[in-house]
């Protein structure tokens, strides 16, 4: 029999199996945590830090990533506190930088409360959240992709640059990638770097959004059950 523990989740006593991350209780919970790399049912790698909490244990907290936690019995967890705010807020805006012209890196970066980008477009079209790659390995079985290179040099390609033979061609790759989820209206170009109209006032009118759920567009490619639930909800309206 699974073994079901108690965390308290800022402030909320929430009740999961042992094995459930911190993030997957909270958002079981209806608690959103932001979170870009984490894609349900495929492993947990860290890579995007958006859903970094505070787990204090005897008084003293430590930051880390809430999907490669995992709930113990007892945990006290903080996942709001202005302190992970504005670590979050500084890393989305990094993400926006990377890829601007991704509407669901938009859209969680509204989420995260970021209203203008501090930092030069770099335009990589790539986050390195190694969604596409997981998918590939572990429901496809195929290695057909994966990370190559180095610290700026680092991306993801087919082996030898060239798509093998046993790529399935399921294009469940490209259909889990946050650059892809949802078509940004104004794809940039080099030389032409600026976010397009809809999502700088996305990025400077969300006014209310920290703490508030978006219905962030990647929700629809990964089946995030507050994004589910709006769709059910408008489908009976
Ligand atoms: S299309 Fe090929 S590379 Fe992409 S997930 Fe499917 S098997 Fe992997
Ligand atoms: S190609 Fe897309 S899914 Fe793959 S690592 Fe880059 S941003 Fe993530
Ligand atoms: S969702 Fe946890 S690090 Fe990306």
């Amino acid at each position: 029999m699974v073994q079901r523990v108690k965390v308290n989740i800022d402030g909320a006593i929430i009740e999961a199996p042992r094995g459930t991350s911190v993030l997957d209780a909270a958002t079981d919970y209806g608690i959103c945590i932001p979170h870009l790399c984490h894609v349900p049912n495929l492993s947990d790698i860290g890579a995007c830090r958006l859903c970094i909490v505070e787990n204090v244990v005897n008084g003293r907290s430590k930051i880390t990533t809430s999907c490669t936690l995992n709930v113990e019995e007892g945990m006290v967890i903080l996942a709001n506190t202005d302190k992970i705010r504005a670590l979050r807020r500084n890393l989305a805006e990094l993400l926006v930088a990377q890829a601007p012209n991704s509407r669901a890196i938009q859209d969680i970066a509204v989420r995260c409360g970021v209203k203008e980008v501090r930092y030069p477009f770099r335009n990589d079209n790539c986050v390195l959240c190694g969604r596409c790659v997981r998918v590939c390995t572990e429901v496809w079985r195929s290695r057909a992709i994966g990370f190559v290179g180095r610290g700026k040099n680092r991306h993801v390609d087919h082996p030898f640059g060239v798509r093998p033979q046993f790529c399935k061609h399921c294009d469940n790759c490209v259909q889990i990638c946050p650059m892809t989820i949802v078509p940004c209206d104004g794809p940039m170009q080099t030389g032409k770097e600026y976010l397009c109209g809809k999502c700088e006032s996305q990025l400077l009118t969300n006014e209310n959004a920290p703490g508030g759920c978006v219905w962030c567009k990647l929700g629809e490619g990964f089946g995030c059950g507050r994004y589910a639930g709006k769709k059910a909800a408008t489908a009976r309206m």
